[in-house]
């Protein structure tokens, strides 16, 4: 994948978007692991460790969904993927993403920089709607983020996380991708053709 620079900004970063692999695992688990243990931002409470965030990318892969890096530097400064929404089958046309980015390296468009060629992926692959699952109301920056690229809010699953003593709500945003609802899909996701409606 081609070098993306950044939003434009004294502060922007230039980094690279590349597919993520097994090398990357130790930055993306520290990475994650800072938001995990620190805020909201993920409703997981104990970090997973390399092994566990290891057999995450493994499942990701194999079932052909994207799993991306930034990388600055050769530092792995962020990371987006595309994961199953829920696992019942009517729902293999809708794809979560998720997306983290260095504690130190925050507003400087590296959030932007993923998520464009990651709704892109998704898109060539087939899914019809992305959705954000957004840890806590107060989050800004994941929810500008979503906005930016198209997502709308589409309500919250009021104090349906508890953490730090606290009730969360989980901000759920949606975005339709390709052609959305607008026509039925002429073939699977996994690639087979399509069940036509009854
Ligand atoms: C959310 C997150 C991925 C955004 O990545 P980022 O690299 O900081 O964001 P960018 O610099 O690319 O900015 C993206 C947009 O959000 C806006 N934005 C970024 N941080 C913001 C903040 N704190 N408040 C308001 N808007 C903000 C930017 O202005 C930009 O909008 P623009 O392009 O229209 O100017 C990053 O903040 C993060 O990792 N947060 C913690 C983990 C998390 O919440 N992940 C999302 C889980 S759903």
């Amino acid at each position: 994948m081609s070098a993306s620079s950044a939003s434009a900004g004294a502060a922007s970063l230039k980094v690279r978007v590349r597919p993520a692999t097994e090398e990357d695992i130790p930055a993306i688990q520290e990475i994650y692991a800072h938001y995990v243990l620190t805020t909201s931002a993920s409703f997981e409470e104990e970090a997973p460790t390399v092994a566990e965030m290891t057999a995450r990318l493994q499942r990701i892969q194999s079932r052909g969904m994207p799993y991306l890096v930034a990388v600055h530097k050769n530092r792995v400064v962020g990371y987006a993927y595309g994961g199953a929404y829920r696992e019942r089958s009517a729902y293999r046309y809708t794809i979560e993403d998720s997306i983290y980015i260095a504690p130190d390296m925050l507003g400087r468009g590296v959030g932007n920089s993923l998520m464009e060629p990651l709704i892109q992926k998704c898109t060539a692959l087939g899914y019809r709607q992305m959705i954000a699952v957004i840890g806590d109301s107060a989050n800004a920056a994941s929810i500008a983020l979503h906005s930016r690229h198209g997502f709308a809010v589409i309500g919250a699953l009021r104090s349906s996380g508890f953490k730090f003593g606290r009730w969360s709500d989980a901000v759920l945003m949606q975005r339709p991708l390709g052609e959305g609802d607008t026509t039925l899909p002429k073939r699977d996701v996994s690639g087979r053709k399509a069940k036509r409606a009854r």
